[in-house]
């Protein structure tokens, strides 16, 4: 049975990842984009989720080429880290309007034809950081916390309406971000996660395409850790 899908920031990374496992899966995926060109199989959609236009916009895009948004993963995100001391008010605020109200943005546009439709999936990828906390990461931290409540709340206002709200929270994940740091930086890090090694992109879309199928249909307002355990215990 194939859905229309939504993967916000799809274009590379985790997002693309999901994006490809979902289209995998059998289903329509659109991905939102930014800049250059949209990967090939994909339907690309030009969004910035800080502008509520711009997302209006490129559902109506959605709607018209695959149907109203069945599945909605807000994938999206920025980080700007900085000790609080010499953190800006900006760094902080733009950070939490990308990542916690840009989702706000984004779930809020895809529930009215969900809410018609009386079925829908909601994932939302936060973060491992969002619940142990990382030095140089308030802004961040903050904004993927803040999407837990916000994940369960929504999962609360919805059930009834047989649309389910999860979030996924990623560990360190291999991806250019993460390949960039130091090797002794990454041997650190590893020495800290339980399975001892980066997670890949895959583990995170394959867990997400878990979270939007019909085997998971009982699940709602729950935080998947996919971490490789360095979160455990929250
Ligand atoms: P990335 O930087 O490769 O991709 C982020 C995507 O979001 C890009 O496509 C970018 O264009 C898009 N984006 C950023 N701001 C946007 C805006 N205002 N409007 C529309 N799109 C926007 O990052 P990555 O690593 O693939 O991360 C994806 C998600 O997973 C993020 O939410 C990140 O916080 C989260 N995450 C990543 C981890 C990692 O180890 N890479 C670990 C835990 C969470």
């Amino acid at each position: 049975m194939s859905r229309s899908v939504l993967v916000t920031g799809g274009s590379r990374g985790i997002g693309l990842a999901i994006a490809r496992e979902l289209k995998e899966a059998g289903d329509d995926v659109a991905v939102t984009y930014r800049s250059g060109e949209p990967p090939e199989g994909l339907l690309g959609v030009r969004c910035d989720i800080t502008d509520t236009d711009q997302v209006d916009a490129a559902f109506k895009q959605v709607e018209e080429e695959q149907g109203a948004v069945e599945v909605l993963v807000a994938n999206a995100g920025i980080a700007k880290d900085q000790l609080l001391a010499l953190m800006s008010e900006e760094d902080f605020s733009s950070v939490l309007d990308t990542n916690l109200t840009g989702s706000f943005r984004v779930a809020k546009r895809a529930v009215r034809g969900m809410m018609r439709k009386r079925t829908g999936r909601i994932i939302l990828i936060s973060s491992v950081v969002g619940l142990l906390g990382s030095g140089g990461q308030v802004n961040y931290a903050a904004s993927k916390a803040g999407l837990v409540g916000f994940a369960r709340s929504l999962a609360r206002e919805l059930g009834s309406r047989n649309i389910t709200v999860n979030v996924v929270a990623p560990g360190f994940i291999e991806t250019d971000m993460t390949a960039e740091l130091p090797e002794a930086r990454q041997a650190e890090i590893k020495k800290n996660v339980p399975l001892g090694r980066y997670g890949s992109t895959t583990e995170i879309a394959k867990t997400v395409r878990f979270l939007a199928g019909e085997d998971a249909a009982y699940i709602t307002g729950a935080v998947i850790p996919v971490d490789g355990g360095l979160g455990m215990g929250h």
